[in-house]
């Protein structure tokens, strides 16, 4: 992979009301944003996109009904066997964040297997953030660095800065997700519901992003010092 890094990060929110507005059960959302998946993986690379993110589950989702709960790791399993053959083949590196020892056993097995099988994958890091707390990850962080507590190896545990994040569903709020990496990211909130979520979208997003001017504190590169 190139030193530049295109990190983009998205809540894919709205499979709920995406399936009621239908008369479905919300599950059928769920199977519908599965698709969804595949067309963003497949557009990133294209669009410059070299790390991509995905709120999958949060800790919070554990609180949904059991049945909700239970069909969405029997998805997360059936979508992991169906695509990682295709990850391997557009060098799609996949690896899983959040807490593994909550999940169903097969499931974490077969997270272990895709990160393994897909580990020379260097056209895409893909990131499932599965069972995941940002507040968690953060603790977890802070204890492993305590022998060393520099900000760039707090970084470095934590995982890298989001450039881009994207939330769709019209919703506008992080929900526990890269609070840390998100310090500078740039944020598009789209009305689309994630399973209509297309390249397109993405596209649009990653054009807001470019119009954009980013300043990290400092001021705009344009500015007239002299009347600064
Ligand atoms: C996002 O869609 C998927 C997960 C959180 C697993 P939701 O299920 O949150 O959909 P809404 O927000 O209820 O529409
Ligand atoms: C955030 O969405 C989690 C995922 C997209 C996996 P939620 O739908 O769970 O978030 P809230 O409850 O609206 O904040
Ligand atoms: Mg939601």
């Amino acid at each position: 992979m190139s030193d530049f890094r295109f990190h983009v990060a998205i809540i894919m929110d709205g499979n709920g009301r995406w399936a009621t507005r239908r008369g479905l059960p919300r599950v059928a959302g769920h199977k519908a944003g599965a698709n969804a998946v595949r067309r963003t993986i497949e557009a990133a690379p294209g669009l410059g996109i070299s790390v991509l993110t995905l709120y999958a589950f949060s800790e919070d989702n554990w609180s949904r009904p059991p049945r909700e709960v239970s069909a969405l790791m029997k998805l997360l399993g059936r979508y992991l066997v169906q695509e990682t053959d295709r990850c391997i083949a557009n060098g799609v590196r996949l690896q899983a964040i959040g807490r593994r020892d909550r999940l169903p056993a097969p499931l974490a097995g077969m997270l272990g297997e895709a990160e393994r099988r897909t580990a020379d994958g260097r056209r895409l890091l893909l990131r499932l953030a599965i069972d995941y707390s940002s507040r968690h990850a953060i603790l977890d962080a802070a204890r492993k660095a305590s022998d060393n507590f520099t900000e760039d190896r707090f970084s470095s545990l934590i995982g890298p800065d989001v450039d881009l994040l994207i939330r769709t569903s019209g919703e506008q709020r992080l929900s526990d997700f890269l609070l840390w990496e998100c310090a500078y990211a740039e944020m598009v909130f789209t009305p689309r519901l994630w399973p209509d979520f297309n390249s397109d979208d993405l596209a649009q997003a990653v054009a807001e992003f470019q119009r954009r001017e980013r300043r990290f504190g400092a001021i705009s590169a344009t500015t007239d010092l002299r009347t600064a």
